[in-house]
């Protein structure tokens, strides 16, 4: 078996941070402690380094089908790119085309990843049509193939939007098997209509695609959700939450004693809809649902996180190139909605938040990799450095600067939503179940690489 002993880093945890060397055999970390004694077959110096876990990306869409276009990034592209950027595992959505079932989705997802990937992997299954024969499915999606977790979207009519009904069938049947349903909490009728109202009026630029989908569209989906999860008994995880309205919905819950698991993502905390305004229809870069908010619902996410009510930032990493945008040069509501995150996340969480004192270097550990791992059944095999778990470690060297630019990152798209933005901290070197991945910028792995982590259900996971 195969051993590496990565010495004079500091070892950073939800928890704790000390300076200890980690010793690592086949898959495993075997032994953290100060001046380790093992021999190993490589040494590898992190001195003046962090070694964080590697980074968990609870939200992805590779290869997504949706209007009308794909996403850019495949499952090679993208967890690669991932890699590049710390991110060692994702968590992508395995979506039920209506009138097909979960399973199909399930393994139309398990194709496009089998042999192409190159980080670990999960998926979330996204239920569009809940109906006798999907609810059937959920068991064995549970049991047998670790999917621990579900979707309901509450936008997107016609295409992805469950109704109420369906929602609370849906919550009903996977509580009874310990999984979880993760929800893009926005009222996809108010939307609908505000989309025709401004299409009506001749409101066609990317800036209507924030106007049609204002804070209230979340707030108001969210507290609905919540109040069928609280009546029900269930937990409950909203992903992509933007504004302060939706948190504070959030906030009234805990009064109940209420346990929502809320989701935000890099581009909330760190963009504001100024984006909208950019000149050769560059807004439409950023048009993704939920749109970017107000600076004010920056600093209400920031603070969200400290007080725990805001678990998990993710990405929502959903890129298109600009000709895919560009379906929409004549009508807002026709560019494909998302944008790519997944290779920024990491760094851009310690350059803007653990720099800029937003948030602690532990907490940057927490919503990067640990929450999510917990909150989805894979901890401590992901989501943490410590003895027994899967050595999936970043090497992270906190003094090197860099400038963000599409064309040196690895996603498969055109442009990137912090082009030109200078950021202090790099992945140095990242390593997935004691493999060196990346190394330098260079891919040291091939593909296929990758594995599907099978999740465990609530009750065997949940802190
Ligand atoms: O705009 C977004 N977020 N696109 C991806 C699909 C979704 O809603 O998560
Ligand atoms: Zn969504
Ligand atoms: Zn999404």
């Amino acid at each position: 078996m195969s051993s590496i002993l990565i010495k004079n880093g500091t070892v950073v945890t939800a928890s704790d941070i000390q300076k200890a060397d980690v010793y690592i055999e086949g898959e495993k970390v075997k032994a953290i402690g100060a001046d380790l004694p093992m021999k190993a077959d490589q040494t590898i110096d992190a001195k003046g380094c962090y070694l964080f876990p590697g980074g968990i990306d609870a939200h992805t869409h590779m290869e997504l089908p949706f209007m009308g276009t794909k996403a850019s990034d495949d499952f090679e592209t993208g967890t690669l790119a991932g890699l590049h950027g710390g991110t060692t595992t994702i968590i992508d959505f395995a979506i039920q085309k209506q009138g097909d079932t979960l399973n199909a989705a399930y393994n139309a997802w398990q194709e496009k990843a089998q042999g192409k990937v190159y980080g670990d992997y999960a998926f979330h299954v996204a239920v569009t049509d809940f109906n006798p024969k999907t609810r059937s499915e959920i068991k064995d999606l549970v049991q047998k193939q670790g999917v621990t977790s579900f979707k309901s979207f509450m936008a997107y009519k016609g295409a992805l939007m469950i109704d109420d009904r369906q929602i609370i069938g849906l919550l009903d049947e996977t509580s009874k098997f310990g999984a979880l349903v993760t929800t893009h909490a926005e009222n996809g009728d108010l939307v609908d209509t505000l989309i025709a109202e401004n299409r009506a009026k001749g409101n066609l630029t990317p800036k209507y695609h924030p106007l049609s989908r204002p804070p209230i569209v979340e707030a108001e989906a969210t507290g609905r959700v919540m109040d069928l999860a609280h009546y029900g008994g269930h937990p409950l995880y909203i992903v992509h939450m933007t504004c302060e309205e939706a948190l504070e919905r959030v906030r009234e819950g805990t009064k109940r004693n209420q346990k929502v698991f809320v989701e935000t993502c890099v581009q909330y905390l760190l963009l504001d809809d100024s984006v909208y305004e950019q000149k050769n229809f560059g807004g439409a870069k950023y048009v993704m649902s939920p749109p970017i908010r107000k600076k004010k619902d920056q600093e209400a996410l920031w603070a969200g996180i400290n007080q725990n009510l805001v678990e998990v930032v993710a990405t929502d990493h959903c890129p298109f190139c600009m000709d895919q945008k560009r379906m929409g040069e004549n009508d807002f509501s026709k560019i494909p909605n998302g944008a790519p995150g997944v290779e920024d996340r990491m760094e851009l969480m310690f350059s803007e938040g653990v720099l800029k004192n937003r948030i602690s270097l532990n907490k940057f550990v927490e919503v990067t990799a640990t929450a999510p791992a917990k909150i989805f059944g894979m901890f401590p095999k992901k989501g943490t450095i410590a003895v027994g778990s899967d050595a999936d470690i970043v090497i992270f060297d906190p003094l090197k600067k860099h400038t963000i630019r599409a064309k040196t990152r690895h996603m498969n798209c055109d442009y990137n939503a912090y082009e030109g933005w200078d950021v202090t901290g790099k992945c140095r070197t990242v390593l997935l179940r004691g493999t060196v991945a990346i190394d330098d910028g260079k891919v040291a792995i091939q593909k296929g690489f990758g594995k599907y982590i099978a999740r465990k259900p609530r009750g065997e996971w949940l802190t």
